[in-house]
């Protein structure tokens, strides 16, 4: 099938969930993308924060072949060595004690979600367990879209079709600690709380905020939940955002980029939180299969190098700093960490990234007038500069039309 037989096909077989562009992609290199007419794109997108080696990363490839006909999937019914491999490394490198295997973002939040009530249920009886149910989450968040992860999700376009939802969650503003205290109180089993937010507009905490929240946890005994699903893993130039702020959770939940491209996702936890699980209390049927975990062994041994991190850093500082010099009056703002960058605009950013592709850069949005730049990490400044060199002379395009 051509391209446009294929996008017919799309729309009679598949339920039309997504606004696709009128293109069929076939393959990658590095950051870039070919479409099926081979022209050629400048990947700004990362699969949503995803691709953090870029595409067909040689080492990434041979590593999945290798494994794909050794082994691939026994459920976890079985040991595999690789899901022990990935859950160590990963248990290492931060607060947590053990962690939790599963398939997506919104996977990582059910299961956070899930363990705190558990957790808060098993707490001494004059603690008031049976009433410590309410989950608070913030103005602006992101969590996913099934039941649980969805009722902790802020847009209420995403949620009211759905309704109900999960009860008990009720939201504060994002950082602004009075409103998370008063929202926050001994009823609470859980906050959760994206370090960065990616969806809202990349908005990152503030320390005072991030700080406040574990304080304010810590007196009414509720656990702090941070989902770590987009900006984890390296994109804002840590190993893990929450890293920067110098706060741990009790669980983090990850995700997007963790196996280079195949799905996967982990909540990552503190003994407390794990003692209160027992077998049969969750599963999964094809969470950490063999396959998947050599992909994000592979994947996390390159992204936690130090040489690595600091060119994340070092790259993102100068994405931000050329998109500033642009000078553009449409752009109110430029936020963000490491290689997650939000460009809020004065108008609308649809037709932009419409513009951007016909030109062969993909960008996405972050809500209705920010551009969201969140690149392959293996990014370089020549491709840096390419992309700057495109937004600028659409914006001032616009300008020049205004
Ligand atoms: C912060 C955050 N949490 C959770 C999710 C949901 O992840 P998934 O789409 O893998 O279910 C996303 C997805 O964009 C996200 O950005």
């Amino acid at each position: 099938m051509n391209t446009k037989e294929l996008i017919q096909a799309e729309s009679t077989y598949i339920v039309q969930t997504y606004s696709r562009p009128e293109i069929v992609l076939s393959h990658g290199q590095g950051a870039y993308l070919y479409d099926l007419e081979g022209k050629k794109y400048l990947d700004f997108t990362s699969g949503i924060a995803v691709t953090a080696l870029g595409h067909s990363d040689p080492e990434w490839a041979a590593a999945v072949a290798s494994q794909a006909s050794k082994l691939v999937h026994v459920s976890n019914l079985y040991h595999t060595a690789p899901q022990i491999e990935l859950a160590k490394k990963l248990v290492e490198s931060c607060f947590a004690d053990k962690l939790f295997f599963c398939n997506s973002g919104s996977e990582a939040n059910e299961t956070a979600l899930k363990f705190a009530r558990k957790w808060a249920k098993s707490l001494e009886p004059d603690q008031d367990p049976g009433n410590k149910t309410k989950i608070v989450a913030f103005s602006g968040a992101f969590h996913g879209r099934t039941m649980g992860a969805l009722s902790a999700t802020y847009k209420s376009k995403y949620r009211e079709p759905f309704s109900p939802l999960v009860p008990g969650v009720i939201f504060a503003d994002y950082n602004d600690l009075a409103s998370a205290k008063a929202a926050i109180t001994t009823d609470c089993c859980a906050v959760i709380v994206e370090p960065v937010q990616g969806e809202g507009g990349v908005n990152p905490a503030t320390n005072e905020f991030l700080q406040g929240l574990r304080s304010l946890c810590d007196a009414n005994q509720a656990l702090l939940i941070f989902d770590e699903v987009q900006c984890g893993l390296g994109r804002t130039g840590a190993l893990w955002a929450h890293q920067a702020y110098g706060v741990t959770p009790d669980i983090m939940t990850i995700a997007k980029p963790l196996a280079g491209g195949l799905p996967i996702g982990a909540a990552l936890v503190t003994a407390a939180v794990a003692n209160v699980m027992h077998p049969g209390d969750h599963g999964n049927t094809f969470a950490g299969g063999p396959l998947v975990c050599t992909a994000a062994n592979a994947v996390f041994d390159r992204v936690n190098q130090p040489g690595f991190l600091s060119q994340v850093m070092e790259n993102g500082a100068y994405l931000r700093a050329r998109l500033a010099a642009l000078e553009s009056d449409s752009i109110v703002a430029i936020r963000g960490s490491g290689l997650l960058v939000g460009v809020e605009l004065n108008m609308p950013v649809k037709p932009i990234i419409d513009a951007a592709r016909e030109q062969g850069l993909l960008l996405i949005n972050a809500g209705e007038n920010v551009l969201r730049l969140a690149p392959p990490l293996i990014i370089s400044r020549d491709e840096i500069d390419l992309a700057v060199a495109v937004i600028g002379s659409i914006l001032e395009v616009e300008e020049t039309a205004a």
